[in-house]
């Protein structure tokens, strides 16, 4: 049996009977005005981060969901688009798409602005998503790509490349790991599937995404995750491992490279009002500017020392350069 049927496998068993402690994190759920999420959708809730941003949803964007679960954040991003077919909802498995079907009619229940059909779920793979190219403005997957292996993983950030609009953003979240994980866990079909033993450290992460063409990527959030331990799995060490909450925009790849943004900032404090490092940034007395990594190595090459660079907080939430 394959690592893809396994997953099959262990999803199809979360969708006849739901799995409260597979995935999830600390995360909170998501209740806006007006919006209230079935208890079955937050026992389905098998993601490790939150994919919904208001600020990446304003003017109707057309939206995409990839591996859709109890279909908790399909109705949060629904929340704010509310017209038919605003989100496309695609799963492999078949049972799961059928639970979200049952979970959104609960969801109209407790949402009378809600209807069934604002979402659109098809049958489809991750690898090879049944949906137009340059159709969608905003595409999410939570949990599922840190399941793929590497040749699979570049499928899946090509396909969700492809179908975005220029400018469009991918909104991700993922379990990631700095440890090296040894080969027993790494092909342990059932530990992958269950999004244990796929993770990547984030650089590597992040490459991926940079390679498939991605001009901008913004890391949202960085939170703990789970432990593998020497008594429970097999490995030696203690692995620690996190998950991470990432957008890729389809910006233009710049000439001298991505846009990464990990959340430093520049602080100058010299003697004049502002410095200009003659590269499009402005750095205001006193006043923290947002900057790319590419950035902060730039400035920081300047060896000046009127200009503080923060080290990266992980917890990048728009502005600044670039
Ligand atoms: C870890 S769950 C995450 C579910 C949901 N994103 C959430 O946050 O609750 C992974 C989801 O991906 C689906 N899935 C697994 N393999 C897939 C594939 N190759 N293509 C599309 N969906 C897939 C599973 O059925 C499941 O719904």
């Amino acid at each position: 049996m394959s690592y893809l049927e396994t997953t099959h496998d262990v999803y199809k068993e979360a969708a006849l009977s739901p799995d409260v402690g597979l995935c999830c994190t600390t995360n909170p759920i998501w209740e806006l005005p007006g919006l209230k999420i079935p208890k079955i959708m937050q026992e389905m809730n098998y993601g490790c981060g939150s994919t919904v941003h208001a600020r990446d949803l304003t003017n109707n964007p057309k939206m995409l969901y990839v591996g859709v679960g109890g279909g908790m954040e399909l109705l949060q991003f629904a929340y704010f688009n509310r017209q038919k077919g605003g989100v496309i909802g695609v799963d492999v498995v078949e049972e799961m798409l059928e639970a979200s079907r049952k979970n959104f009619k609960a969801a109209e229940e407790l949402n009378p602005w809600f209807r069934s059909d604002f979402v659109e779920l098809k049958k489809g793979n991750a690898l090879n998503l049944p949906v137009d190219d340059n159709s969608i403005d905003v595409a999410a997957q939570n949990c599922l790509f840190n399941i793929f292996k590497e040749e699979d993983l570049k499928k899946a950030i090509a396909e969700m490349y492809r179908v975005l609009k220029p400018h469009g953003r991918l909104v991700m979240s993922d379990p990631t790991c700095e440890q090296e994980m040894n080969e027993n866990l790494r092909n342990d079909d059932r530990l992958r599937a269950l999004c244990l033993s796929g993770s990547l450290p984030i650089a590597d992460y992040v490459k991926l995404l940079t390679d498939a063409g991605f001009g901008t990527i913004e890391i949202r959030a960085r939170k703990p995750y789970r432990i593998l331990d020497p008594k429970h799995y097999d490995t030696d060490e203690l692995i620690y491992i996190e998950s991470i909450e990432v957008a890729a925009i389809k910006d233009p790849m710049p000439l001298d490279g991505p846009c990464v943004f990990t959340g430093k900032a520049a602080i100058y404090f010299g003697d004049d009002d502002f410095v200009d490092d003659n590269n499009g940034h402005i750095l205001l007395k006193n006043q923290p500017l947002a900057i790319c990594d590419k950035t902060a190595a730039a400035l920081a090459s300047l060896k000046r020392d009127d200009i503080f660079i923060s080290e990266s907080t992980f917890h990048y939430d728009g502005g600044g350069c670039c």
